[in-house]
């Protein structure tokens, strides 16, 4: 039997990474406990086109982020995680310091007393002391800080790949299976060292590449944006 995983969305920018985390785990068939920040909801609808009732929807149960009361608040309700996709300083400082006015941080708090994985998406920039802190006191605590920041030996072509790349690499700490981002597999295997023709979710396989898909030896999309930013700045 799979656990439920608890998902949070707190409000700082990038809620589209709660959003599509949720997606992602209802086309792999993980069940979801969801909560929302008041916050996460005013951002929703500043940064997505989504709906909250869009956003509920993908998750299997949805608690509201005052029910202090809710089955996730007890340790005795089994779980297989938590992520926090995006956590905000002020979540993180609350999980930090164990002050559990509401059910994100309750359930952050429990899932650190039972040893569970959490996960923080910690997003803010630039850093000052105080937020290092935080991290390393959350951390200290068995957190697992993870910013989403952008990696690029996988090669994005859009937004989504640098999203599924930072979502991959949470649910690669609370175990889930997936196959959002292609993994670095060495030098030796091919373009960017990753097995030539691998398909990843979403992705087609080398041989079933459409008309203007890239293949080998074509530029990658930030090659060509470096070349067109080149032929600008030039034309100056
Ligand atoms: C558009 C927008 C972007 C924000 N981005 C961040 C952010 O990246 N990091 C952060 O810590 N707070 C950010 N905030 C501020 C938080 O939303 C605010 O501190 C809020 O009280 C956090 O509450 P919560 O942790 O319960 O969601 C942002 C607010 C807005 C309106």
């Amino acid at each position: 039997m799979s656990l439920p995983l608890v998902v949070a969305i707190t409000g700082a920018t990038g809620v589209v990474y709660g959003v599509e985390m949720l997606r992602v785990l209802r086309e792999l068939g993980q069940e979801t406990h969801l909560i929302l920040s008041e916050a996460a909801g005013m951002n929703l609808s500043i940064e997505t086109e989504y709906s909250l009732d869009d956003v509920r929807a993908l998750a299997d149960v949805v608690y509201p982020n005052k029910d202090v009361g809710a089955a996730v608040a007890s340790g005795s309700f089994r779980t297989r995680g938590m992520i926090v996709a995006p956590c905000t300083v002020k979540t993180l400082s609350a999980i930090a310091n164990s002050f559990t006015y509401n059910l994100v941080v309750r359930a952050a708090d429990v899932t650190l007393k039972e040893r569970r994985p959490l996960v923080l998406m910690v997003r803010e920039t630039p850093l000052h002391k105080g937020h290092l802190e935080l991290m390393a006191r959350a951390a200290d605590c068995g957190a697992t800080i993870l910013p989403p920041m952008p990696a690029f030996y996988h090669q994005p072509e859009s937004i989504m790949d640098i999203v599924h790349q930072s979502i991959g690499k949470a649910l690669d700490q609370v175990g889930v299976e997936h196959r959002l981002f292609r993994r670095w597999s060495g030098h030796a295997r091919g373009a960017a060292g990753r097995p030539d023709g691998e398909a990843v979710a979403g992705e087609p396989a080398a041989g079933e590449r459409g008309a203007g898909e890239r293949g080998a030896g074509e530029p990658r999309a930030v090659e060509r944006a470096a070349t067109r930013e080149t032929l600008r700045v030039a034309s100056r």
